[in-house]
């Protein structure tokens, strides 16, 4: 693993003077904090994925290379980033205590056989994964009022935009040998989709709440009305055009088509995944 992570990011979080955060501002939104904190643990878990994706890749030079040197320091780094934001407006929330109960049951969820069966269909779920990171961190920076938040979330969403370009232009290399119908790369997409959904930060939300509110942890209800304050705020803000747009390359529709489609999916997004 390289230790020397100046020579690879594009910005630091050691650069950011987060004396500048207006802490009152910040702990407003309470639910918008619990959602950064959700978010921070699934940045903070990307070295095990980038060790499956390490060895699914392996061979491959120009991907391992990108995936170690790049990708790996600039998603850990978002958690950090994010973490040290938390941190600083909620002191007395232990990050570390949600994020090893959190990592403890995420790691049995997040294993090889868990990828795509052909590598340019793994590369067509990376895509959904940026794009849902992607979509995310650019509607905190625009309905956050907080200054700070939005220089850091700015930041992280550059991060995923480029690296989606990265899986995408993968996903093309792979897809040339491949020949993957567009039935079958819409197949990845939606199998992806869910799991985000379904999945990661169902996990990331809960042990959040559970440290976050412990007295009333085992109040099913309390953490379900919390849970689903924290999902309509994703769903109000999202954008599910820029998500469609982005989840729409891999198909590769021809423009008549896509125009054509493009609404409609829309409609649908907003329905199923931003429920
Ligand atoms: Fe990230
Ligand atoms: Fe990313």
């Amino acid at each position: 693993m390289q230790t020397d992570t100046q020579a690879v990011l594009s910005w630091r979080i050691e650069d950011i003077d987060l004396s500048r955060i207006d802490r009152s501002c910040a702990a407003i939104n309470e639910d918008l904090l619990l959602l950064l904190c959700a978010a921070s643990f699934i940045e903070s878990g990307s070295d095990l994925y980038t060790s499956n994706l390490s060895t699914f890749f392996d061979g491959d030079q120009e991907v391992f290379g990108w995936l170690n040197q790049h990708w790996e320091h600039e998603e850990l780094q978002h958690g950090r980033a994010l973490k040290a934001y938390i941190n600083y407006v909620w002191p007395e929330f232990d990050w570390n205590l949600a994020f090893e109960r959190f990592f403890d049951e995420y790691s049995k969820t997040c294993s090889i056989e868990g990828l795509e069966k052909t590598r340019a269909l793994e590369m067509v779920a990376r895509c959904v994964v940026e794009t849902g990171t992607a979509t995310l961190y650019r509607a905190i920076n625009e309905f956050s009022d907080e200054l700070v938040l939005r220089e850091i979330t700015n930041n992280i969403c550059t991060d995923e935009v480029r690296h989606y370009k990265y899986f995408f232009r993968f996903f093309k290399k792979y897809n040339q040998i491949e020949d993957n119908s567009r039935f079958t790369v819409l197949g990845a997409l939606i199998r992806r989709m869910k799991e985000i959904k379904n999945e990661d930060s169902e996990i990331a939300l809960r042990h959040v709440l559970s440290v976050r509110y412990s007295p009333k942890a085992c109040n099913s209800t309390y953490m379900q009305e919390k849970a689903a304050r924290v999902n309509g705020l994703v769903r109000t803000h999202m954008s599910a055009d820029m998500f469609v747009k982005m989840l729409l390359k891999p198909l590769n529709l021809p423009s008549k088509i896509q125009r054509g489609v493009h609404h409609s999916l829309i409609k649908i997004t907003q329905h199923v995944f931003f429920r």
